[in-house]
């Protein structure tokens, strides 16, 4: 209390001294109050009114944040009559201008103004217009937004600077008319689609990101950003307009390869498709929102800055291109690039090809490249050729799509029957991407797993096509050799060779009884993790037995054949059925470790799980035996046309939550927490009462892909159900399960396999055909016809509306699995999906002249009637 007085105390002395003010202190105030009116003034609005003008010193500032500012602005000190109107970040000590709108004519007056006209045009003229019935002539017109020649709606007209960066003009009724991320100047913004084709009414317009002329002049400079222009999804710059300078490389489903920076992922670029805009473009989306921007520099560099919070400065945080190998086709044609230390290329002609000019290539003039020798056995006659894999590499330009194929196997034998095809890629993402005879920018990545399978002629591949004399001369020296050997021990030790092979019998007969030993049929009890409460045990058949029941592995026995070896179906003695299924060998794993392995998969049990009854090893053999389901798998329901139909709606949602519970207690509820990594509808086994039951869970722990290992480099599973990040990159987790989850539920409710998917052209898979569907407000037109009688409409939207969750590219946007099983019983709101990746659209146009290449580089007016043809 006291202490309270005492400050009220201060407090009256100091009011006490300020009743006598002195002039000095007077002025302090008068001072103050007028930067008051200043800064009052300075607070200007966000907006600029139909009518209205800006000039001088005053902006526009974005709100609530205040994070631009525009206004006009003199780059240049030396001469700060040359204005230009634009857009900077506002409170950055360092001024840096993200948008400049008159850079192509720069102000000669000193009063240069902008207004909005009552037509919602946005003009930079050279002087301030005159008010109203003025005699005096409008000033010259430095720049316009063109959209005058639309019709004025109800209301006005206003622009307005918002706190992404962008000027936006539109009607009171908050109809966009103009937005200024159409059309950018040499930065991309967090929110900024990134479009092959201006979006906006009027003229068409090539969307290209291009460099001030220099530091000083906003002026286009030489190079220019933007996407491919026939369509492979690619991003380049090109220099002086048709010269291709660097490129992004194909966008693999996470990523483009030629940047394998994984933070600029995580948030950063997001593929659409829109064929309005040109087909595929990327949305910008900056983590640390508006902060962060990609910039065209004048010399050519594509840059990313980052505020650095402590100094308020600009970061680099990345950069391309970094090293000589980035610069296109820094090797020439068919060599391959590799980066030095110090950043310099070292170019080497890919196996089976050499230097076009040899001279040229040694003095270090790679340009010209390299060329097929020896030719390609197509080319000549028609003796075989064959693939070499090629790892770690950039993938070379000018790709087709080859649209039919859905497989590896079809992906070669198409490349293989094609002589002018000179090298394929497939993946699960991708699908088959081929290249013609000549291979353009390739360069060594430090990381991916991007392989390139190279054609050569048969005598070029490693391995086959040794002359017949030099394979009979080593094989008769080693067989000299042995003879030899034999004959000096026999020499040596006479007899006592007969008792050494006699012993070495011995201890081979009993290692084989040895591991008899484990086949006599005993059993294994476990009695914790049992779902019924009972304990259960796993027997160990003995080989006989098994192939006793099977018919020694007949073909007429045999149910399928899995990703992990065949599976057949078996008798026991006592009548009882099972399926047996028999291991491919090369699991690359010990017997004992292969035991536990089984041992701890066996300890597995749930309802929705195939029950292992027992296993078998001997010898080479591994066998497993699961319990028999006399109705088969998912699939041979689900694309039979004769049992179709005997799914109706109520079974199938019953199946998809008989799945997800079996996936919930895989990941989350069993001790091991298995990935399934392979879950798909031929895995989905279907008891007599049309329960499903997993099937295969836990192989892949038996081969050899640890659980906790977040990265593989046996990428098992299978097309069409494969999350990107598993498929391009070998990196799993449960949300991989999730994204085949996804697939899955598409698959029952459409009826159709995702694998044979081709419905629409722009679409690879049934995600990106699905989210179109939906998307457009016809996901109804998925669902099954045969299951339309019998189901919920509204319940089977929410499971496509699920699946499209379960589908995202970005492992981290799907839900767990729990929250699946949540979301099919609940009424709860969903998130909107965003597009999955359409696909990766080749160029289907190949062509092989070089000047057709040339021209489809060229930048300006480029005739998008041809763009809209496919
Ligand atoms: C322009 O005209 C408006 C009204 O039409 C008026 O309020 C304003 O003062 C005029 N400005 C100048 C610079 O003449
Ligand atoms: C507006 O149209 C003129 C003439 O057609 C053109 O020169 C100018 O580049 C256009 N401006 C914009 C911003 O598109
Ligand atoms: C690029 O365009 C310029 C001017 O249009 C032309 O002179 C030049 O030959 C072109 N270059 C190529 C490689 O086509
Ligand atoms: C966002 O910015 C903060 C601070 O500058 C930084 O620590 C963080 O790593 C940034 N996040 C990303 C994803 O770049
Ligand atoms: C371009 O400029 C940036 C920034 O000044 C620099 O880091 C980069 O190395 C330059 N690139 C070239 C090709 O000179
Ligand atoms: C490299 O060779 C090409 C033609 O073979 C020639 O046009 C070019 O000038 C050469 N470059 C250098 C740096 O010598
Ligand atoms: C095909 O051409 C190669 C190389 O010229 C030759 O060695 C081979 O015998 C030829 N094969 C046939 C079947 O003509
Ligand atoms: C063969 O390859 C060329 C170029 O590599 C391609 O243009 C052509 O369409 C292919 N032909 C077939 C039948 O796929």
């Amino acid at each position: 209390m006291v202490r309270r007085e005492g400050e009220g105390g201060v407090f009256r002395f100091s009011s006490t001294a300020s009743m006598a003010p002195s002039p000095r202190l007077l002025l302090f105030l008068l001072l103050l109050a007028w930067l008051c009116c200043v800064f009052v003034a300075a607070q200007t609005t966000d907006t600029l009114r139909q009518g209205e003008s800006l000039s001088g010193a005053a902006t526009l500032v974005s709100s609530p944040e205040a994070v631009f500012e525009a206004g006009f602005f003199a780059p240049d000190p030396k001469q700060p009559s040359r204005q230009y109107f634009g857009v900077w970040y506002h409170g950055i000590s360092r001024r840096t201008y993200v948008w400049v709108a008159n850079r192509a004519s720069a102000a000669a007056s000193a009063a240069p103004s902008v207004t909005l006209t009552n037509t919602g045009e946005l003009r930079v003229l050279d002087g301030t217009a005159a008010n109203g019935t003025a005699a005096a002539p409008p000033p010259p017109l430095l720049w316009s937004s063109n959209t005058s020649s639309l019709a004025a709606p109800q209301g006005g007209y206003k622009a307005v600077l918002r706190d992404t960066g962008s000027l936006e003009v539109c009607s009171d009724d908050g109809v966009l008319l103009w937005d200024s991320f159409w059309h950018p100047t040499d930065t991309i913004l967090s929110g900024m689609r990134i479009t092959l084709q201006a979006p906006g009414r009027g003229p068409k317009e090539r969307m290209l990101f291009t460099s001030w002329a220099s530091d000083t002049d906003p002026s286009p400079g030489r190079y220019a950003l933007g996407l491919d222009p026939s369509g492979s999804g690619q991003a380049y710059i090109w220099k002086d307009g048709n010269v291709t300078y660097w490129r992004s490389g194909q966008w693999n489903g996470v990523n483009f390869i030629g940047i394998p920076w994984r933070p600029l992922y995580m948030s950063g670029f997001a593929p659409s498709h829109d064929q309005a805009l040109g087909g595929t473009y990327y949305t910008y989306t900056a983590t640390n929102t508006s902060l962060q921007r990609f910039i065209v520099l004048p010399n050519g560099t594509d840059i990313c800055y980052m505020v650095k919070k402590s100094s308020q400065d600009w970061e680099t945080v990345w950069l391309q291109p970094s090293n000589e190998c980035e610069y296109y086709a820094a090797c020439g044609p068919n060599a391959k690039c590799t980066a030095l230390q110090d950043g310099k290329a070292k170019c080497t002609c890919l196996k089976g090809f050499q230097p076009k000019l040899q001279d040229q290539w040694n003095a270090g003039n790679w340009s010209q490249g390299c060329i097929r020798n020896p030719p390609l056995g197509c080319q000549i006659n028609q003796t075989g050729d064959g693939f070499l894999p090629i790892g770690n590499i950039k993938w070379p330009d000018f790709s087709y799509w080859v649209s039919t194929v859905g497989d590896e196997t079809g992906c070669k034998s198409a490349c293989l029957n094609n002589c002018s095809c000179g090298a394929y890629v497939y993946t699960g993402t991708t699908g088959c991407l081929a290249w013609g005879d000549e291979l353009i920018d390739m360069s060594e990545l430090q990381t991916g797993t991007y392989t390139l399978n190279l054609k050569l002629p048969a005598s070029e591949l490693p391995g086959t096509h040794y002359p017949i004399w030099r394979i009979a001369t080593i094989v008769s020296g080693v067989v000299l050799f042995v003879l030899a050997a034999c004959l000096v021990l026999w020499w040596k030790r006479g007899r006592n060779i007969k008792d050494a092979i006699h012993r070495s019998w011995r201890s081979s007969t009993w290692s084989q009884q040895n591991s008899a030993m484990l086949d006599i049929s005993q059993s294994i009890c476990f009695d914790d993790e049992v779902e019924d409460g009972k304990s259960h045990e796993l027997k160990v058949y003995p080989l006989d037995r098994i192939r006793a029941a099977t018919n020694n592995f007949s073909d007429s026995n045999k149910l399928g054949e899995g990703g992990f070896g065949p599976v057949y179906m078996g008798t026991l003695p006592g009548g009882e059925e099972v399926a047996v299924k028999r291991l491919c060998r090369n699991s690359g794993q010990g017997l004992e470790e292969f035991k536990n392995e089984v041992i701890l998969i066996a300890k597995l049990q749930h309802r929705n799980l195939v029950r292992l009854l027992g296993c078998c090893i001997q010898r080479d053999e591994k066998i497993l035996v699961y319990e028999y389901m006399p109705n088969k798998s998912l699939d041979a329901f689900l694309f039979n046309p004769e049992k179709q139909g005997l799914l109706d709606w109520r079974k199938r949602f019953d199946i998809i939550e008989g799945i997800a519970r079996g996936l919930l207690y895989l990941h989350r509820d069993s001790r091991l927490r298995v990935v399934h990594r392979d879950l798909k509808a031929s895995n989905i086994l279907l008891d007599a009462d049309m329960h499903p039951k997993i099937s295969d869970f836990g192989m892949a722990r038996m081969f050899g892909g640890d659980q906790n290992q977040f990265n593989t480099n046996r990428v098992v599973g299978t097309f069409g159900y494969m999350s990107p990040e598993y498929a391009m990159e070998g990196i799993f987790s449960v949300k991989s399960d999730v994204y085949s989850f996804g697939v899955l539920l598409l698959e029952i409710i459409t009826g159709k396999r995702a694998v044979s998917f081709h419905y629409h052209q722009d679409s690879l898979n049934i995600a990106g055909y699905a989210w179109r569907q939906w998307n457009e407000d016809k996901a109804a037109e998925l669902i099954d016809p045969l299951i339309r009688p019998s189901c919920s409409v509204r319940q089977v939207l929410r499971c496509i509306h699920i699946a499209l969750l379960c589908v995202q590219d970005h492992a981290d946007e799907r839900p767990d699995i729990y929250a699946v099983i949540l979301m099919l019983s609940s009424d709860s709101n969903l998130p909107n999906p965003r597009p999955p990746t359409l696909m990766l659209r080749g160029r289907e146009i190949e062509s092989s002249k070089s000047s057709d290449k040339d021209q489809s580089h060229s930048i300006g007016t480029v005739s998008m009637t041809q763009l809209h043809g496919r």
